[in-house]
């Protein structure tokens, strides 16, 4: 869905986060990357809880893409035992606090077991109203459009079909407005193959903070400067001078 090109308000309806410098945080207190990660789940739980008290309505958090792979072995299971643990743990508070979990994202390679659980979350929390948390889990969006170009084909749509509207509905991202602000941590500038569709009108906001230390003033922060950016969507700012 895209947002709508007046769409302009105080709070940004969708979030979505690059939670970066896991590895970093933990090397830096001389702990294994894996360390870090733990730490990284902590600020996901707290994170979650901040946006949806400071009213935001959709939060959408990387956190395996599909370029992450090529990761030694051992780290790549740590995360993918950390993911079940997060939404096995915390399933029931989420679901009480009225929230909508969805994991987007490629389901090739993922374990019978992973899958269960994706599945349980998803169904256990589908009329979820409050709070819109989207988990991108083994997720590229280059990845993610190749994927949905191929249910389109499948579907037999022929080329005066296709428009903007229709491939959206095959993203996995369809029924989710587009994120309105992008923050990454860790100090990196790039978005690492996140949101590629979806992105192209968000405003992005680095910061130097590393995830496993991004706190809700961090949040408030970002959220700060994206209330003073002035969002145009290709028209004028409003007081603008034509001649
Ligand atoms: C982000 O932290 C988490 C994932 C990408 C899975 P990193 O693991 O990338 O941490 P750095 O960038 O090496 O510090
Ligand atoms: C992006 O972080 C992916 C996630 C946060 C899940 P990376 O650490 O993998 O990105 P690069 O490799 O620095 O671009
Ligand atoms: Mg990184």
């Amino acid at each position: 869905m895209s947002s709508h090109p007046k769409y302009r308000a105080d709070i940004p309806l969708h979030i979505a986060i690059i939670m970066d410098g896991n590895g970093r945080w933990a090397q830096a207190r001389h702990r294994p990357r894996v360390f870090g990660h733990q730490a990284g789940v902590k600020t996901v739980r707290r994170i979650v809880e901040d946006a949806a008290d400071i009213g935001i309505k959709y939060l959408t958090l990387y956190s395996f893409s599909t370029e992450n792979w090529t990761r030694p072995k051992a780290e790549i299971a740590a995360l993918f035992q950390l993911l079940k643990k997060y939404v096995e743990d915390d399933l029931d508070t989420l679901n009480d606090n009225n929230v909508r979990v969805r994991i987007i994202g490629s389901r090739e390679g993922l374990k019978p077991d992973l899958l269960k659980v994706i599945k349980k979350v998803e169904k256990t929390t589908e009329h979820n109203t409050e709070f819109f948390l989207n988990i991108a889990f083994n997720y590229g969006g280059r990845d993610e459009i190749i994927r949905a170009v191929k249910s389109l084909v499948q579907g037999g749509f022929a080329p005066a079909d296709i428009d903007e509207k229709l491939l959206e509905r095959f993203l996995d991202t369809t029924d989710i407005p587009d994120p309105d602000l992008v923050i990454r941590t860790s100090g990196e500038q790039r978005i690492s193959n996140f949101l590629s569709w979806q992105a192209a009108y968000a405003e992005f906001v680095f910061t130097d903070v590393l995830w496993p230390d991004f706190s809700r003033s961090d949040l408030e922060t970002a959220i700060s400067e994206f209330q003073r950016r002035d969002r145009r969507f290709g028209n004028l700012s409003d007081t603008a001078e034509v001649a």
